[in-house]
């Protein structure tokens, strides 16, 4: 819902050349822009970086600029704010959640951890502060098999929140997760009978998958990994056509870098494509250029909580 104050201030920006505006108070003040690949295409062709949210964690914990500007959700910008406590963080719209962190309460969450005190807890980067402070190990998709392939055998593991993620990752590595139940609302609604007839359709097409699919969907897959993974392989692939089971703002990025090759989202139930985040769209050019301006609103995590949340986070970028 945008309130009356909302729609005043951003029809005062109707006569802004917006690109311009967000170069220019980027350069005063010492900003980086910092953009997932679900990010509108717009946001993605002005950020300084975009990536994965490994890569984007990455550049949070190297970055030499006074201001971070996060343009992808509330998990990665305080992911930000935890690795940079000195620094302002600002996330264009705060209302940007996700359905993976929404649905793992840190209350639940701990009781849940304490029915198992002798695993290890490994947790998906796509949860709030306050989970990352009860685990032991942050991973993302691009790293997480990396990782539990470092934990000795004999030490059991529970892994959140992501429960398709998580049966992905007891297949590639043998092990036995405990898993939380939770799952994203954009992966989880790919249909695999849509799928099935869309590759009917282009029987040329490789079928890329994000690991936050379903196993039906996942089963169909030619390549599963993370969105730069995901990217990377279209890039190198000999095929000329994919069928890409992702968020669809991953599109403009696999365009841009290979213009001679057909890139198609994967349908939802009924052939709909459904394939947009709502909480990663909720960012837009408008609301980029006011948090700027305004330099809110602005992330902050309490120093306690921060430094437990650090520690599985830091443990994570190295063992990466
Ligand atoms: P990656 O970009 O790390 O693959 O994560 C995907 C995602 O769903 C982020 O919310
Ligand atoms: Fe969360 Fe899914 Fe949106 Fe990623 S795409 S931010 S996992 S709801």
């Amino acid at each position: 819902m945008i309130s009356p104050s909302q729609t005043d201030n951003l029809a005062s920006l109707a006569h802004l050349d917006l690109e311009k505006e967000i170069v220019a108070l980027k350069r005063e003040m010492n900003a980086v822009i910092l953009a997932h690949y679900y990010q509108e295409s717009e946001i993605q062709d002005l950020a300084d970086f975009v990536g994965d949210s490994l890569q984007l964690s990455q550049q949070a914990a190297a970055t030499q600029a006074d201001v971070i500007v996060f343009a992808g959700v509330l998990f990665m910008a305080e992911t930000a704010k935890i690795l940079n406590p000195t620094k302002l963080v600002l996330l264009p719209d705060l209302k940007a959640g996700c359905s993976l962190a929404d649905g793992c309460p840190a209350e639940l969450f701990k009781t849940f951890c304490a029915r198992y005190p002798d695993h290890l807890v490994i947790s998906y980067i796509n949860c709030s502060a306050e989970v990352k402070a009860l685990s032991d190990i942050i991973c993302t998709s691009s790293n997480a098999e990396k990782i539990i392939r470092q934990i000795p055998i004999s030490k059991p593991i529970l892994f959140a929140p992501d429960q398709h993620l998580g049966r992905y990752l007891i297949k590639k590595t043998g092990r036995e997760l405990r898993l939380w139940p939770g799952s994203c609302m954009v992966h989880e609604l790919f249909s695999e009978k849509s799928l099935v007839q869309l590759r009917q359709r282009h029987p040329q097409a490789l079928v890329l998958a994000h690991p936050e699919c379903t196993e039906a969907i996942l089963r169909h897959a030619d390549y599963i990994g993370s969105t730069t993974g995901i990217l990377n392989y279209a890039t190198h692939s000999p095929a000329t056509e994919f069928i890409v089971a992702t968020e669809s703002g991953i599109l403009h990025q696999m365009k841009k870098t290979c213009p001679d090759k057909i890139f198609i989202s994967a349908p939802g139930e009924g052939g709909c494509s459904c394939s947009e985040c709502p909480h990663m769209k909720l960012n837009t050019m408008e609301k980029l250029y006011l948090c700027m301006r305004d330099r809110k609103p602005e992330i902050t995590v309490e120093e306690g909580l921060r430094q437990r949340a650090l520690q599985p986070i830091i443990r994570m970028l190295e063992m990466s």
